[in-house]
């Protein structure tokens, strides 16, 4: 194993046995559903950036694996709309979460009375070589893991994603990412790395990792402020920002004029007619926003037409595109 993977095991096996609030910097609030309660140990050892939990992925009881367990917050809102044996794999490398996150499945069993443990089987393994079958998965997740990975690593993790995955299948995931270059000494301090403060690339990177290993559809949900790195704190000259953004890459065939990337654009046509077809798929109604992806964005532009308007990249993706 090399340093870095060997620190993170490390960190994780200390932060599974004392709880480390601080950790991870999660903007988003602990969201709470009718009858679903988060325990507080849950909500302490939430080591996650954002949310992998959308309902509209969820529907028809869909089989979900989950990588890298933490306490289980996401396991169990998982297991909120599944409510099946077996219906969560949770995996993670590191024994100490592993035991932990059981642990806290039992008092969450305690405080929902619709929740059972064995709702989630929990594997021990790890993100580059998953235990689990070629095309079994509806929905896999992982939050805030594949930002400590290095790039051979984390082609090998997003190929094991892709595995596992049913066709049509979705990755849903939450990740550090930072536009700013980062230095070496940054880069190569595997600490900082398994805390998610050095690894993170910039948006344009992490979906090419994601188009490269074959995945057609990638919808940007989310971005948000995360953490600073200043001159002060960290080996830098300059202030480091880092964004957090939550992302979905769809198992979908890949197209041939390449990948469809919703990064939150839409397209409003304003003119006399009642529509307009641009005769590859998109009707664009008069004054009714359509969701677009980045392709159909730079097609629709190119034609320079003074009644369409395109928007820029809002980074809030909610379903609703077309491609
Ligand atoms: C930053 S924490 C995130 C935990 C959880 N996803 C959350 O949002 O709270 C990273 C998790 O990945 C696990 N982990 C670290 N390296 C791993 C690997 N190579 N394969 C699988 N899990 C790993 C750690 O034990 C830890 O549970």
């Amino acid at each position: 194993m090399s340093n870095y993977l060997e620190t993170t095991h490390d960190v994780y096996k200390e932060a599974a046995l004392t709880p480390d609030i601080g950790l991870c910097c999660t903007t988003n609030p602990i969201w709470e559903l009718p009858g679903l309660k988060i325990p507080k140990i849950m909500q302490e050892m939430n080591y996650g950036c954002g949310s992998t939990v959308h309902a509209r992925d969820l529907t028809n009881n869909p089989k979900m694996l989950y990588v890298g367990v933490g306490g289980g917050m996401e396991l169990l809102q998982f297991s909120y709309f599944n409510r099946q044996k077996g219906g969560v794999i949770g995996v993670d490398v590191v024994d100490e979460m592993l035991d932990a996150s059981r642990k806290n499945f039992k008092i969450a069993e305690a405080e929902n009375d619709w929740f059972k443990s064995d709702f989630v089987v929990l594997k021990k393994g790890d993100a580059m070589n998953l235990p689990v079958e070629d095309n079994s998965i509806d929905v896999a997740a992982q939050n805030c893991l594949f930002n400590i990975f290095k790039e051979d690593d984390l082609k090998k993790a997003i190929a094991e994603m892709y595995r596992v995955l049913k066709p049509h299948g979705r990755l849903v995931m939450s990740d550090p990412t930072c536009e700013q270059p980062m230095n070496d000494a940054l880069r190569n301090d595997d600490r900082l790395r398994a805390l998610c403060l050095s690894g993170s690339l910039p948006i344009k990177d992490y979906v090419k990792m994601l188009t490269d290993a074959g995945f057609g559809t990638i919808e940007i949900r989310a971005r948000k402020p995360y953490r600073i790195l200043d001159p002060k704190h960290y080996e830098t000259k300059e202030l480091i920002y880092i964004e957090s953004i939550e992302v979905a890459a769809i198992k979908d065939p890949m197209p041939a004029d390449g990948p469809c990337v919703f990064t939150g654009k839409a397209a409003i046509y304003f003119g006399d007619e009642d529509y307009v077809d641009d005769k590859n798929g998109h009707i664009l109604l008069k004054n009714q926003p359509l969701a677009i992806c980045d392709k159909t964005a730079a097609a629709l532009a190119s034609l320079n037409r003074d009644d369409i308007f395109i928007s820029e990249s809002t980074y809030h993706y909610d379903g609703g595109g077309c491609c």
